[in-house]
């Protein structure tokens, strides 16, 4: 029998590279996403790939999308999640809306761990099964504007140390992709949750951190780079806690060793905050 894999946020970007990517390889892949449109087309590049509407901060969506996964495969459930639905908020922290900064935990921490929850008993019994959480560079050292965004994958940083260590018992792996910069739709999808008003006292600031942005595509590497170290983590016998993908993701990495007024000094220098 195939191994199966369900892929959140299959929709776009990274998610649907990895969908395609894994049933190109051979695995039964349930795609993820809100938008059917997108999941359809994606369903029509492979066989092997069924499409699933899910909202994941919806209750009733999330425990459709489980229900339907469990029936298609007789109560199996996967061999591998992929828990890469997540969106960027940005914003000085003085001024981002609590119901945003709620809502930016809800999607990319609460509701992530959530889906996951569900499918952990069928690990467990078996004693194999791979989860795969997205983080980011982000999550390894916070930046100005996008604090609400680094709290989420800080935190999903933390609760994905935690499972590990809880399920390396039942042989059951967790598995953190930190990507830096990736070419995909993220960017603008965050301008759309970004709350600096152009009469914040943060406005100029922020539009000089926005002008550093071309780092993107001088570090920046595809949405099918990301999928194939996914593929690569899940096809290895002892894969890695952690795969940092790009040199910024490497970079950040730095943050917990070095001395924080030295990564204040750098930061600010390379995002032409000073
Ligand atoms: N691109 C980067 O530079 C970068 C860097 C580091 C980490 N990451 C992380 O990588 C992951 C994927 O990002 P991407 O770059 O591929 O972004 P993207 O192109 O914007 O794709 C995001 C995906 O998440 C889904 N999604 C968002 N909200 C959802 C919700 N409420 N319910 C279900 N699905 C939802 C979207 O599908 P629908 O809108 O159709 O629901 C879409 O498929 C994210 O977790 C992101 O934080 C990205």
């Amino acid at each position: 029998m195939a191994s199966i894999v369900a892929v959140t946020g299959a929709s776009r970007g990274i998610g649907r590279a990895t969908a395609l990517l894994f049933a190109q390889n051979g695995y039964r892949v349930f795609a993820l996403a809100r938008s059917e449109p997108d999941l359809h087309s994606l369903a029509r590049e492979h066989p092997a790939i069924t499409p699933i509407r899910m909202d994941i901060t919806d209750d009733a969506s999330r425990a459709a999308a489980v229900a339907t996964i469990m029936r298609e495969t007789a109560g199996y459930g996967v061999d591998v999640l992929v828990n890469n639905a997540g969106y960027g908020q940005i914003g000085a922290v003085e001024e981002v809306p609590p119901e945003a900064l709620r809502r930016q935990l809800e999607v990319n921490v609460v509701a992530l761990i959530a889906f996951t929850q569900p499918f952990l008993p069928g690990m467990r019994g078996r004693r194999h099964g791979t989860i795969v959480n997205l983080s980011s560079a982000a999550g390894l050292v916070a930046t100005p504007f996008m604090g609400a965004y680094n709290a989420s994958k800080f935190a999903l940083e933390a609760l994905s140390d935690a499972l590990r260590r809880e399920l390396s018992p039942f042989g059951v792996r967790v598995v953190l992709i930190e990507p830096g910069p990736i070419k995909t739709d993220f960017g603008r999808v965050t301008e759309q949750f970004a709350t600096v008003s152009p009469d914040s006292p943060y406005a100029p600031r922020y539009r000089r951190y926005q002008g550093t942005h071309h780092s993107v595509g001088l570090f920046g590497r595809s949405a099918g780079a990301v999928a194939h170290v996914i593929l690569r983590a899940v096809s290895s016998p002892h894969p890695r806690p952690r795969y940092p993908v790009t040199l910024p993701a490497r970079l950040a990495g730095l943050a917990h060793v070095l001395p924080a007024r030295l990564v204040d000094w750098g930061m600010s220098l390379a995002m032409g905050l000073h």
